[in-house]
């Protein structure tokens, strides 16, 4: 015979049938910043985008997104290797630009990034360089880089493009003290 559910268990059912899907609600005229795992939306807005959409799915990367009510706005995604991590696929729609969820996206990967382990930050940026640089970061040689994250996704991608790769530039922040209180 199957043994009755406890009272506790019976609660914690009832419960769960009122927790939110998303912790955040999305509601008309507010951003929101969530990771998610719901690749398929990231994937369309940066191939609407033109930008490069291989090595998404690869397991350990982290993807966030920015939501204005309840359209998809931005993206930008994390790639940990050990110590160091690489942000790749910052997009933000045209429309929604100048607002700062650019800024506010990089925040985001850079506290998915040292939750994960990184002391180091690094990205592959040609056009964007004024943006990281206005948020610290600064422009390395890409050994470097790819001495930290060999075998990343975005890293892999390059090595396999000579020619795109040798256009691409290299950038950098220490972000080793994020979360340090200093006494
Ligand atoms: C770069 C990008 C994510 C910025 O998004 P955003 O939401 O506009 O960013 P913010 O609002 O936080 O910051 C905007 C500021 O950055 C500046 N900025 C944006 N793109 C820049 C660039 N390529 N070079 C220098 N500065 C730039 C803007 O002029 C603006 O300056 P202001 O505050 O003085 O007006 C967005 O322009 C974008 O999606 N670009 C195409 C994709 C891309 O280049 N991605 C980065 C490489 S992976």
């Amino acid at each position: 015979m199957k043994k009755p559910a406890s009272s506790f268990f019976r609660r914690r059912k009832n419960k769960a049938r009122e927790i939110p899907i998303t912790l955040q609600k999305k509601q008309p005229g507010k951003l929101v910043i969530e990771q998610t795992r719901d690749l398929a939306p990231v994937q369309a807005m940066l191939a609407d985008a033109g930008m490069i959409t291989d090595g998404l799915e690869w397991p350990p990367a982290c993807y966030i997104v920015a939501y204005f009510g309840t359209e998809l706005v931005g993206c930008v995604g994390v790639e940990p290797m050990l110590d160091a991590a690489l942000i790749r696929s910052l997009y933000v729609i045209e429309a929604m630009r100048t607002r700062g969820i650019g800024a506010a996206l990089v925040t985001a990967a850079r506290k998915a990034a040292h939750t994960r382990g990184a002391k180091s930050l690094y990205l592959f940026s040609t056009d964007a360089g004024g943006f990281f640089k206005r948020l610290g970061f600064i422009k390395v040689p890409v050994p470097q880089l790819v001495e930290a994250l060999a075998g990343a996704p975005q890293v892999e991608y390059y090595r396999a493009r000579p020619d795109e790769f040798a256009r691409e530039v290299a950038w950098y922040l220490d972000i080793s003290q994020d979360g340090v209180i200093l006494r």
